[in-house]
């Protein structure tokens, strides 16, 4: 009995010794403070872009959250608002899964607010499906909706500059592979989700590297992070037996969005990064990404292929 409580013992005082060290990732301990300034965070309401939005309500920013589902928005602005003392967090209505609807965001949030100073496209999706527009859903949300928002506010940052772009990807663009032939076939089943999934995550990074070479000059800079392994609503749509296993796994080890809210807020407001423009971080650190997603005249042809795709001439 004696020797199972110390065994017991031993095992907590392990997990918490590895979980402090090695999972729980870096904090962003930047002071800056956004007073005055303007943000937006697409999916803002939940799981990391909630936690981002939050700090920067604390920073004393305006915060817009763009979101699709306008109770779940709403309950969160007002989450915010009373966690942070901030009032001046608003929810706009925007589904990525709709071009119609991003330039609708766009056109509302152009006219209503007159300065952007940091824009975070946070939102993300991995399951199948086709959108209205008769794209692949992970691809439409992940990147081409982004895609279109970041070019329709691009002049509001420049005309607010300093100001920055925050592309939160996933260190799955790793498995990522582009297929310009075939971009957006109807996927089926969690393999193609998956693979999908990392094609959207590399091209997130991908249009970080082509937006950084675009906006050289006009001190706007754009940063791709990957947030970490964090336990968030982004595996709701698994089936239930695979929930089973699933859970406890996250629960243990993976961070809370508050861990992986830390490096999102530390490229949207730690000072002296601008020589990092277009550049992937992790764990609030620059680190080199894999050949195939620093290839630049792949980088180019997605930009040319999403624009022809959201209908932008350039
Ligand atoms: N969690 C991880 O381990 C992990 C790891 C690497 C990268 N990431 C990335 O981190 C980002 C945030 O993910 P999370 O883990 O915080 O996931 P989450 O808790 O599922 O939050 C995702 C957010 O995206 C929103 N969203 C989904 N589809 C949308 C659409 N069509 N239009 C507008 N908003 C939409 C969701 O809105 P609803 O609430 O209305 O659904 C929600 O606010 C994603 O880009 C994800 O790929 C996460
Ligand atoms: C989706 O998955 C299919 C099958 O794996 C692949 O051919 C296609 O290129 C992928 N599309 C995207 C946008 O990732
Ligand atoms: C960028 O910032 C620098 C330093 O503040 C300033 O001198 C320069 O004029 C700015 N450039 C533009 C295009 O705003």
């Amino acid at each position: 009995m004696v020797s199972c409580i110390a065994a017991a013992a031993i095992l907590v005082a392990l997990y918490i010794v590895t979980y402090y060290n090695f999972l729980k990732g870096a904090r962003c301990r930047s002071d800056t403070c956004l007073r005055g300034k303007t943000v937006i965070v697409t999916g803002g309401n939940t799981g990391i872009g909630k936690q981002t939005a939050l700090d920067l309500a604390r920073r004393g920013a305006r915060v817009i959250l763009a979101c699709r589902n306008k109770e779940r928005a709403e309950a969160a602005v007002f989450d915010i608002r009373k966690k942070s003392g901030n009032n001046q967090v608003v929810f706009m209505q925007l589904d990525l899964a709709s071009l119609k609807s991003v330039r609708a965001f766009a056109e509302t949030f152009l006219k209503s607010e007159p300065q952007l100073h940091i824009l975070i496209n946070n939102a993300g999706i991995g399951s199948n499906g086709k959108t209205a527009d008769g794209f692949n859903v992970v691809w439409e949300v992940n990147h081409l909706g982004h895609f279109l928002l970041t070019r329709l506010l691009l002049d509001r940052l420049k005309l607010c500059s300093p100001s920055r772009v925050v592309v939160v990807t996933s260190a799955m663009y790793r498995y990522g592979k582009i297929d310009f032939s075939n971009l957006n076939p109807p996927g089926e089943g969690l393999i193609q989700v998956l693979r999908n999934y990392s094609c959207s995550k590399l091209c997130n990074v991908l249009f970080v590297r082509e937006l950084a070479n675009c906006l050289e000059g006009t001190n706007v800079t754009c940063y791709s992070v990957h947030p970490g392994a964090v336990n968030t609503e982004v595996f709701r749509q698994l089936k239930c037996w695979m929930k089973v296993f699933f859970v406890p796994v996250a629960t243990l080890f993976f961070q809370t969005p508050v861990d992986g809210a830390q490096t999102p807020i530390y490229c949207a407001v730690q000072e002296g990064i601008e020589k990092f423009s277009g550049r992937y971080f992790v764990d609030c650190k620059v680190r080199e990404v894999l050949p195939h997603a620093r290839d630049d005249a792949v980088a180019r042809k997605l930009w040319e292929v999403s624009e022809r795709m959201v209908g932008l001439g350039s």
